[in-house]
């Protein structure tokens, strides 16, 4: 092609997107990029920090993570200016970070404080703000104490109780600085997930109570969380408080299997939502029906979908300021066969639905099997959100695509961000959902759980073999700062392209490190080799 008929292209297609959607994002919407302390923080023992369970799981389970840990991940406890820059450089209005448990309470309960934790999150929130970027502080992201993992975790009625002394003492620490609030991250992922398959922190099997206690449990201690935001701090300071599902898109296989796929939905993302974010809260009542009826055939006494009293129901009902909303997936949904085996919920199906989930044909993959790329659902799970809760702000607090390896041309997560942003637009403009905010997952490349360092998120690669943690921007990032810059999707290719000779330019450079390290080690190989060789003589 010639350049001339490049750019007619180029113009053609631009004009195309903006004739049928306006595609400028409104004044108010933000954008941001995250991560989660296990997964980037590193220093796992360091200045009296406190041991957690995925410290712990992976200590003694050495083989599940790909042989890897989050001992040392992107080492953001000690490289966090770093991030800062990353975030600065692409003009991020706001970082979600997660708070380490046991870095600020090394016991896990409010009988001691360490300073050196609250020392390295007030730091962080600074830096930020003196950079103009928001930060938006989750709670909770999965690394339990392990204190309270041993008096039974999330399964133990109290953990509601302890849950919110340490929410009461992080906000008073800085909640005259944070003013977004997510207090817990996916509790669907490790109440379910992690309970049905054992196979993460804190390694326990146990698909037949304890998802559903941890469930109810995380409901009740987001909402003590919320509760004690809404009197004793937002009289004081302004902010916002919700937590974050994971939200799976779930499409039925053929059109006669739509009830099903609903029952999915309240199974997957209802349990989790409403009882918080609907009118009459308390369980979903296909769920509670579903629960109650097979539970009591199993022989159970009563549901092992504990239920809420009136009491409960009332103290959770419109505990969240906003919807925050982790979109990864879409899956498809089918009645299970007598020889499909019984799934692990919402990985590939459910006992209790008597269902199977699939990924859908045809899906393009980055480096997680787990993770096929369906930008379309995220329209689809907001129109739901909208369908089942009303008119409520929803602000997306993860999406993102993975790699492997050392990748800084990462086109596809280029298209994976233009292709989510889209949707983010069409349901702003075309179904009137109130979208305020988009995090990029995620910031940098991190610890990715079980996958380890082999499904790579980061708008900024991670040199996991320097010392340093070297962060190098990806072409995504670029992108991304552009996507802020302009506020639209309708900009030209060069704003981000520009940058790719200067990426070529890196790479090669680096490569030239790698070999000229590599000569000096052989060159003195050679002479060690040559002084043995002349002492034989
Ligand atoms: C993990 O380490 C063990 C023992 O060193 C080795 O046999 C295995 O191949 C490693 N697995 C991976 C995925 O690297
Ligand atoms: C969105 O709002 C516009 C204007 O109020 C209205 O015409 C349209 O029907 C709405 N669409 C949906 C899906 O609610
Ligand atoms: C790592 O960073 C420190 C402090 O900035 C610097 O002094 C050191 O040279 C770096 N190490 C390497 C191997 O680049």
């Amino acid at each position: 092609m010639t350049m001339l008929s490049r750019v007619a292209v180029v113009l053609c297609a631009t004009l195309h997107i903006s004739r049928a959607i306006d595609t400028s994002f409104p004044p108010f919407f933000k954008f941001g990029a995250a991560t989660s302390a296990y997964q980037v923080e590193g220093a796992w023992n360091t200045d009296g920090k406190g041991e957690n369970v995925w410290d712990l799981y992976l200590h003694t389970h050495p083989g599940k993570a790909h042989n890897a840990t989050g001992d040392v991940a992107a080492d953001s406890y000690h490289q966090w200016r770093e991030d800062v820059k990353a975030a600065a450089d692409m003009k991020l209005h706001f970082y979600r970070f997660s708070i380490n448990w046991a870095r600020v309470l090394p016991t896990g309960f409010s009988n001691e404080l360490n300073d050196a934790g609250v020392k390295y999150y007030s730091e962080l929130i600074d830096a930020l703000l003196a950079a103009g970027i928001e930060p938006m502080v989750t709670l909770y992201h999965w690394d339990l104490p392990v204190n309270i993992q041993n008096l039974g975790g999330w399964t133990n009625p109290l953990i509601v109780d302890w849950f919110g002394e340490y929410a009461r003492i992080i906000y008073s620490l800085y909640a005259s600085r944070v003013k977004i609030w997510l207090t817990i991250n996916e509790p669907n992922v490790f109440c379910d997930i992690f309970y049905i398959s054992g196979e993460s922190a804190p390694g326990i099997k146990e698909p037949v109570l304890a998802p559903y206690l941890c469930n109810k449990h995380t409901m009740l201690a987001h909402a003590r969380a919320y509760r004690i935001f809404d009197q004793e701090f937002r009289p004081r300071y302004t902010g916002k408080v919700s937590l974050a599902n994971n939200v799976l898109n779930i499409e039925p296989a053929s059109p006669k299997y739509e009830k099903l796929a609903e029952l999915g939905r309240e199974h997957q993302t209802g349990r989790y939502s409403h009882p918080i974010f609907s009118k009459h809260g308390g369980w979903p009542p296909s769920i509670e029906k579903l629960m109650l009826e097979l539970s009591l055939k199993q022989g159970h006494k009563e549901s092992r979908l504990p239920p809420f009293t009136k009491e409960e129901i009332e103290y959770v009902r419109g505990t969240a300021d906003f919807y925050g909303l982790n979109y990864y997936t879409t899956y498809i949904i089918r009645p299970a066969k007598l020889d499909d085996k019984p799934g692990v919920w919402f990985l590939t199906g459910s006992p209790e639905l008597g269902a199977v989930l699939e990924n859908p044909s045809n899906a393009q993959y980055g480096a997680s099997p787990t993770l096929p790329v369906a930008p379309k659902g995220l329209r689809r799970v907001m129109a739901w959100l909208r369908r089942q809760y009303g008119d409520i702000d929803i602000f997306i607090t993860e999406n993102g695509f993975t790699s492997s390896g050392h990748e800084l041309e990462d086109y596809h997560r280029v298209d994976f961000y233009k292709k989510h942003l889209k949707e983010v637009l069409l349901s702003m403009k075309v179904d009137n959902v109130s979208v305020t905010g988009y995090a990029a997952w995620s910031l940098v490349d991190d610890f990715e759980w079980l996958s380890g360092y082999t499904a790579l998120f980061g708008l900024y690669e991670i040199d996991f073999d320097h010392p340093n943690r070297t962060r190098t921007p990806r072409l995504s990032s670029y992108y991304y700062a552009c996507v802020i810059e302009h506020r639209t999707l309708a900009f030209p290719d060069s704003c981000y392209q520009k940058h790719i000779s200067r990426l070529r330019k890196r790479k090669a450079r680096s490569r030239g490190q790698i070999s000229a390290k590599f000569s000096i080690v052989l060159n003195a190989v050679l002479v060690l080799l040559s002084i043995s060789i002349c002492q034989l003589l």
